[in-house]
């Protein structure tokens, strides 16, 4: 996507490599900071501190880290070290698992003296897969979008966090079909949940957005339910870290609630996500491990005072404690379609398997 007139990608190898270069997310949208990956320990901290996030974009990172572990020891006990530290970067996103998984699949048989060579094009086939993944995901996601146009006034679609082109290596997956939608000139207004406690939505998805060119107002996380009562919203797009095979998907906390209130609104709730994303392993969504992450992102907020400086304010009081999981299940019962690159399917394990023939 286009960053002042200039695209980008949100994870690409340096010009000659052998680093990786990222967008620096937990500065956006105050500092556009480009940040190098030179090591495995350079990559695990991009992925656990959230300099990268969303669940396609750490798969891709994580296959990028693999790389620049095997530069240093590629030898099978290298390979396995690194996968491993990988797997504890962030538990909840599957395509970490995947992109591990993946890696480890080509590079088995192949001699440590040859593995590097090897790694970087897998890693770079991971990366532009990705790309065309999440555009054919757009192209389904947009004929949805079409259902709900109309002659007078916008369709307007509400999204939670961040699922755009920043979640991904480009074009996300819940933005992907509003970005194909600008392109074919439909008229699409988005309203954007703030999503505490980091605040993707304020932070990232509004700034997507913004970049782009797309109407959209920031709402605070309650603000859904009652949009929706209010006729407000024609639709919801997600994204989905982990998809159960059973169609269950978990996302940022609070997506849970989204989808209720669009339930009991008649309002259709989708969830896009790329074939990467479903657990084939998990029969439900109950046993996705939740991340808990620390505390002092709910008892503090960031922003900044002078539009550059970034500064953390605390907004309770000193001896409170808070309670920070950061990922919710939404049962397949309340999503009304999975939007996918192979087409769109029911949440349901019939539905996946239609798109997904030969799996489990
Ligand atoms: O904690 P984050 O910012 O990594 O959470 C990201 C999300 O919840 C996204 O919605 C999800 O990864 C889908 S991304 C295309």
């Amino acid at each position: 996507m286009l960053v002042n007139g200039k695209p980008y990608r949100s994870i690409w190898l340096e010009e000659n490599g052998p680093c990786f270069a990222i967008i620096d997310q937990t500065k956006l949208p105050h500092q556009f900071v480009i940040k190098r990956l030179a090591t495995l320990e350079d990559a695990i901290t991009a992925i656990s501190d959230m300099l990268v996030r969303g669940a396609p974009l750490i798969g891709a990172t994580t296959a990028c880290g693999i790389c620049l572990a095997l530069l240093e020891d590629s030898s099978d006990a290298g390979l396995e070290k690194a996968c491993s530290r990988l797997l504890q970067a962030r538990p909840t996103a599957v395509n970490l698992r995947w992109a591990v998984e993946r890696m480890r699949g080509v590079l088995h048989n192949v001699s440590p003296a040859g593995r590097v060579v090897v790694a970087y094009r897998e890693a770079e086939d991971i990366c532009n897969e990705d790309v065309e993944i999440n555009s054919s995901l757009g192209g389904h996601g947009v004929e949805l979008i079409k259902q709900h146009q109309h002659a007078d006034r916008p369709v307007n679609i509400l999204t939670h966090c961040n699922a755009g082109w920043l979640a991904t290596v480009d074009w996300g997956t819940a933005l992907s079909p509003i970005f194909k939608a600008q392109e074919a000139g439909i008229d699409v207004h988005v309203w954007v949940d703030e999503t505490r406690p980091r605040n993707q939505g304020a932070h990232l998805t509004a700034w997507e957005l913004d970049a782009a060119g797309i109407s959209h107002h920031l709402v605070v996380d309650n603000a859904g339910g009652h949009l929706m009562q209010q006729g407000s919203v024609d639709l919801c797009i997600v994204g989905t870290d982990r998809t159960a095979a059973n169609g269950d998907v978990c996302n940022k906390i609070g997506t849970y609630l989204k989808a209720l209130a669009a339930f009991d609104n008649n309002i259709p709730f989708y969830v896009a996500l790329p074939g990467s994303t479903i657990d084939w392993t998990l029969d439900s969504g109950a046993d996705i491990p939740i991340e808990k992450r620390d505390q002092d992102e709910v008892l503090q907020v960031y922003g900044t005072t002078n539009g550059r400086d970034i500064t953390r304010v605390k907004i309770a009081p000193k001896n409170t404690p808070a309670a920070n999981p950061a990922f919710d299940v939404t049962p397949a019962r309340l999503v009304t379609g999975l939007i996918t690159e192979r087409g769109v399917c029911t949440a349901s394990r019939e539905g996946l398997l239609s798109l997904y023939p030969g799996k489990r």
